[in-house]
């Protein structure tokens, strides 16, 4: 991904890859998207089931945030606690140089991720994430929400990369 971006992480978790997109890429500005919310019925994903609870979710955030304490402070990253769709909801279209997507991978909200990210992308950006190709609890949603997004808008956009598990697109 291109130096000195604006860009955004959906899906951040403990922040293990917001700190590789930091290290390698010094962008001038990082948003991590992400509502930190259990979701019960969830029983496989990491924010679901009995091995997750609101509290736990909670202080997944608070120590992402002490994480990245530093960068805080300096406004190179800030944090939006919510669902993807709302949070790209408060940014104008052509806003971000690129988006990485890996939120929730159910291909409702993929498909969503996908067609929101193309909006608030500017022309030339790019439209990345993981977990292509990987079935996983979100039953392939990644893969096929991907591959209906690439002949959906295939006058709009050309494919990049698809690698292991992880895609890159641009948007023309
Ligand atoms: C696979 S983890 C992200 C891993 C992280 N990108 C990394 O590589 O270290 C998925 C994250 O998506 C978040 N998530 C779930 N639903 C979401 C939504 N609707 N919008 C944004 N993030 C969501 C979860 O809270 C969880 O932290």
């Amino acid at each position: 991904m291109p130096k000195k971006a604006i860009c955004a992480e959906i899906g951040a978790w403990k922040g293990d890859f917001t700190s590789e997109i930091l290290r390698q890429t010094k962008p001038k500005k990082l948003y991590i998207i992400d509502p930190y919310l259990h979701v019960e019925t969830y029983d496989k994903a990491w924010y679901g089931g009995l091995d997750s609870s609101q509290e736990k979710m909670d202080e997944v955030f608070k120590s992402t945030q002490q994480r990245f304490e530093n960068e805080l402070y300096s406004g190179q990253l800030e944090f939006l606690r919510d669902d993807s769709t709302k949070a790209l909801d408060k940014f104008e279209d052509d806003h971000f140089d690129w988006i990485y997507i890996d939120g929730n991978h159910l291909y409702e909200y993929v498909k969503l991720d996908l067609e929101n990210s193309f909006k608030k992308v500017k022309s030339g950006g790019y439209i990345t994430g993981d977990d292509y190709n990987l079935v996983g609890w979100w039953d392939d949603g990644v893969t096929k929400a991907v591959n209906e997004f690439i002949e959906n808008f295939k006058d709009s956009i050309t494919v990049i990369s698809i690698k292991g598990t992880q895609f890159i697109l641009r948007k023309n």
